[in-house]
């Protein structure tokens, strides 16, 4: 190859801001992943309403006599159940995973809402099957819902413990919580400390949360009597702040309950820890993710726009005001910065959206005319509603445009040019969801080469966030994730390399250049075939590729391994001269189609091992 570098030319600048992170609580990635609390169901609110698998003792066992109930006698109007206990009972949490986990010398802090007007004593222990693993504490309760605390330090390490809370005398809990005493910055109410350290060691720009199909999709309406206390409603942020206990629980977007423990005030302050620009996402009244329905009542709007309003000022505005005064309550008097809010995920229906869209953009304008409102062009990256979507915020004027796409690695490599022809009068873009179809190796490259096309146009894209970003292994709605983690490792995925290593050395201007090179000077081919790997990953070990003179171009040990490849369903290995080599998707076993005519003619020879130890392709 030759690389021609014209030192003199000035390319486009590039944001600080421009690699970001999308946090969105799919596959378990708040409660039970970033989020450290330790007890599953701390506030016995799942329900079927969120997964037809659960009960309001899920993930509890009982000994005794305890029953969850929904009365007047309850801890407060948003947390609706607890468990009463009779005496000599007991409740066991199971934890996330294998159980919870513990580390030999850390302190752990346990904290129980509990009710006992004749009086109580709660025996609290941290055991598993082979014993105890912390000292057992006592707590003495006595009259109305009163929240009690002690500390354990684990005697060993395991991650597979069982937390117990026993009752010598009839009693109610609530928000049995066991949380690491040491969490990321130390912050109370905190997060796990090796998962958001993974986040943060890539240096993200922005943190846009908290979804994603998530954010935008349910009922519109408020957790309130009025509503029957629905669940599967929109995320709506003033559901996620004040104290724990308060905040009610909801129906996950993904399939389980989801707590709020890890709300809007932590994200902020995640995003500050980080050194990250916060970047929320509100609903926009209409149903993206395959909903596709558009609310129609005025009065709802007109609250969704006011609700939008009031964030802002919970995240800039003054301790005085209604908003800001929470933010300070709650621990942060100084303002979180927030510039950049979106409206909508993926929404289908363009139009019906983008009426909305300027009513909020209207009045975020009025108030705060700093503050970009971000749009967006559906779920596809191409077609109907994307073609629609973008000419409606081009004419429009809108900022910014939020795009997804979820491609094959081939067209992550066909697709390098996709921003070289944006109109640099129009919209900039705002890449807030994007991965090729897998954690593999060639995945990772693909998207590395996709990056240096978003950055060499970095003019109009703004900000990019691979997504999704974290999965628990044993929780996975969506994969390929960037980070993956259990209840006691964490790792990151080879995409996770990538992004780490473009977004720690986010340069200040690009340098433009060029490459060339000539295939036919006999050197070896670069990383030139695609091959069905479908058919691959499940029958074949060993697959190598050799040019006609015995170069061996690639070879891949699939080790085995087919649940890779669960998700691509096909691989590349990327270019060759310029051009895409076109794997037949279609056809399993069949070596590639060359998919452009300008195709060089190479004589190839694929083998591959057949698991029964049978050579052949
Ligand atoms: O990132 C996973 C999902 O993909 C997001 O929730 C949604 O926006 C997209 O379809």
């Amino acid at each position: 190859y030759t690389v021609t570098v014209d030192t003199g030319a000035r390319g486009p600048a590039v944001d600080d801001t421009m690699y970001g992170v999308f946090f969105e609580d799919i596959n378990r990635a708040a409660d039970g992943g970033l989020y450290a609390e330790l007890v599953q169901n701390r506030s016995f609110e799942y329900s079927t309403a969120d997964n037809g698998s659960y009960t309001p003792l899920t993930s509890w066992s009982v000994s005794g006599t305890a029953e969850v109930v929904n009365d007047s006698g309850r801890l407060n109007e948003r947390n609706r159940n607890y468990a009463s206990l009779a005496a000599g009972s007991s409740v066991t949490n199971s934890g996330y995973n294998t159980g919870v986990r513990v580390e030999k010398g850390e302190r752990y802090d346990f904290s129980v809402w509990a009710r006992a007007e004749a009086g109580a004593t709660l025996t609290v222990t941290l055991k598993d099957a082979a014993g105890t693993l912390a000292d057992t504490r006592k707590v003495a309760v006595r009259g109305g819902w009163t929240q009690y605390k002690a500390t354990f330090t684990a005697s060993r390490t395991s991650n597979r413990g069982r937390l117990t809370v026993a009752t010598a005398a009839d009693a109610a809990l609530d928000m049995v919580s066991l949380f690491p005493r040491e969490t990321y910055k130390n912050q109370p109410n905190g997060l796990r400390k090796d998962l958001a350290e993974k986040i943060a060691a890539l240096k993200p720009g922005f943190l846009r949360f908290p979804g994603g199909c998530l954010v935008n999709t349910g009922s519109m309406e408020d957790y309130s009597e009025a509503s029957g206390w629905q669940r599967k409603r929109a995320y709506q942020w003033k559901d996620t702040v004040g104290p724990v206990e308060e905040r009610a629980t909801n129906a996950n977007f993904w399939g389980y309950n989801q707590s709020y423990g890890l709300g809007y005030y932590e994200y902020f302050r995640f995003a500050e820890d980080i050194g990250a620009m916060p970047l929320p996402v509100v609903p926009a009244l209409v149903t993206g993710c395959g909903q596709n329905r558009a609310t129609d009542d005025e009065a709802l709007l007109k609250r969704h726009i006011q609700d939008t309003l009031d964030l802002i000022e919970f995240a800039n505005g003054p301790t005085t005001s209604t908003w800001g005064g929470l933010r300070a309550e709650m621990g942060h008097p100084r303002p979180f910065h927030l510039t950049h809010i979106a409206v909508g995920n993926e929404e289908n229906l363009p139009r019906e959206f983008f009426s909305r869209f300027q009513r909020f953009r209207a009045a975020v304008e009025a108030e705060h005319p700093d503050i970009t409102v971000i749009s967006n062009s559906g779920p596809d990256d191409a077609g109907t509603v994307f073609d629609t979507a973008w000419q409606l915020n081009r004419e429009g004027g809108v900022d910014m445009v939020d795009e997804h796409y979820y491609n094959s690695p081939q067209w992550f490599l066909r697709n390098n040019d996709r921003y070289d022809s944006y109109d640099r009068q129009g919209p900039k873009v705002f890449l807030g969801e994007y991965a090729s179809q897998g954690n593999a190796w060639r995945n990772a490259l693909a998207e590395a080469a996709y990056m240096t096309g978003l950055e060499r146009n970095a003019d109009v894209v703004k900000l990019a966030s691979y997504a999704p970003l974290l999965a628990n292994e044993d929780y996975v709605q969506w994969s390929p994730d960037m980070i993956w983690f259990n209840n006691h490792a964490s790792w990151g995925s080879v995409n996770y390399e990538v992004q780490k290593l473009f977004m720690t050395n986010v340069g200040d201007r690009v340098v433009p250049s060029e490459a060339s090179t000539t295939p036919d000077a006999g050197g070896p081919l670069t990383g030139a075939v695609g091959l069905s790997t479908w058919a691959t990953s499940a029958a074949y070990d060993d697959v190598s590729v050799t040019a006609a003179d015995g170069t061996t171009l690639l070879s891949d040990d699939f080790s085995g391994d087919a649940s890779q490849w669960t998700h691509s369903g096909r691989g590349s290995w990327g270019v060759q001269d310029g051009q895409y080599v076109q794997t037949d998707e279609a056809a399993e076993n069949t070596l590639v189609t060359a998919g452009d005519p300008a195709w060089h003619d190479y004589d190839l020879q694929v083998k591959a091992t057949k698991r029964s130890g049978k050579e052949g392709f």
